[in-house]
């Protein structure tokens, strides 16, 4: 993997770039749709690489593992051969998902014992098998196994949860090291930075994962329900002192606003459920404010969903029928509106790259910061 810079604001921290991977090249500042279980929810390949042009999507080791599990994987010849995905994947994981989708866990030095969400059964994820499986899985971002602390979390606990995933850490670099890519292409581990919404866990965080001199580096524990000036508080400490010259990426995160501040900071890559999550439920996200598609007030609105769109399924349906589908849980409802979200979300991104490169960043993100929040 390579990054190259290719513009940095004058105003901001904001950047520019492109990583290069073996299946293909990503412009940053990038957005990653999430597709847990190797598919983006309700949106086709032919649509996330023709209509709203993705770069990257996402997968999660916790998913892939249970269902339909590395053997089959394996046998396909990895995810992008499995899910017919030819540009880059990132996989999580699943030092997210332990925490957030089981209820029975025990987290130990060793590692973290779960029951499955889907059956019941029991599992250990350790920082080596979590290396082995995102191998035969085959993305080509890999992340380390971490432990992404709760909110609000105490202090000492926090400051022991980061000791204990600096030492996962240690071991994940070590079994990746060692072991290589199952199908004749390259991956890249990224380490995680955590600390809560402690500055000095934080950057204690950051300088020991600056230390290990990955390809790339990410920042965790944020986004999981503090106020937004906390994290952008966290995220301004931790870009001071991860490398200038990496891609970092901010996990999970969030609203488009969240990804214009946090840009501005420094960040390069985001990904987050909402874009997807929301629109099943009738949240659209456009570029004059937030539409709740279910409200009586779209009820025999007959314009377009999205008239500043150019995708084909925001104009030729109306407003009054996405309603309408959402309303009946339809299917095509949940495949327009997460369409709709996730090329908003690239939109977004993509202008901001564009701002960056033609020194109009700062005044553009500080204009649309005002309008993106506005519900319509
Ligand atoms: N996704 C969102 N936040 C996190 C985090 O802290 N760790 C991991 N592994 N994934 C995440």
């Amino acid at each position: 993997m390579k990054f190259k810079l290719a513009a940095q604001d004058k105003l901001s921290k904001a950047r520019a770039g492109e990583i290069a991977t073996d299946h293909g090249t990503i412009q940053t500042p990038i957005f990653m749709p999430v597709g847990t279980a190797g598919t983006v929810k309700s949106v086709h390949q032919r649509e996330l690489r023709d209509d709203i042009k993705a770069q990257i999507i996402l997968g999660n080791t916790y998913h892939l593992y249970l269902r339909p599990g590395l053997d089959v994987i394996e046998k396909a010849g990895g995810l992008h051969k499995f899910n017919g995905w030819e540009r880059p994947i990132l996989t999580d994981s699943g030092g997210y998902q332990v925490y957030s989708l089981t209820e029975v866990r025990k987290i130990k030095e060793e590692g973290v014992t779960f029951r499955s969400h889907i059956d019941g059964s029991k599992h250990l994820f350790t920082p080596e098998n979590v290396m082995d499986t995102q191998r035969t899985i085959g993305a080509d971002i890999i992340m380390a196994f971490d432990e992404c602390t709760p909110y609000p979390c105490d202090y000492n606990y926090a400051r022991k949860s980061l000791d204990m995933t600096h030492r996962w850490l240690k071991r994940c670099i070590d079994r990746f090291d060692n072991t290589e890519s199952k199908y004749g292409y390259s991956q890249t581990l990224f380490p995680i930075v955590q600390g809560s919404v402690y500055k000095d866990l934080r950057k204690k965080s950051a300088e020991f994962i600056a230390e290990q001199n990955r390809e790339g580096n990410a920042i965790g524990g944020l986004s999981v329900g503090e106020p937004a000036e906390e994290m952008y508080a966290m995220t301004e400490v931790v870009c001071d002192i991860l490398p200038y010259e990496k891609p970092r990426y901010l996990m999970g995160v969030g609203t488009p606003i969240n990804i214009l501040e946090n840009i501005a900071l420094g960040i390069d890559m985001f990904d987050c459920v909402m874009p997807t999550r929301n629109a099943r439920n009738g949240m659209l996200f456009t570029r004059n404010g937030i539409i709740n598609i279910k409200n009586e007030k779209w009820k025999d609105d007959f314009s377009p969903i999205d008239p500043d769109s150019d995708l084909y399924s925001d104009l030729v349906y109306s407003k009054a029928y996405l309603r309408h589908l959402i309303h009946s849980k339809e299917i095509l409802g949940a495949q327009i509106a997460s369409l709709h979200n996730l090329h908003f979300y690239l939109w977004l991104v993509k202008e901001a790259r564009e701002k960056i490169i033609s020194g109009e960043f700062y005044e553009w993100k500080n204009k649309m910061v005002k309008v993106l929040g506005q519900r319509l």
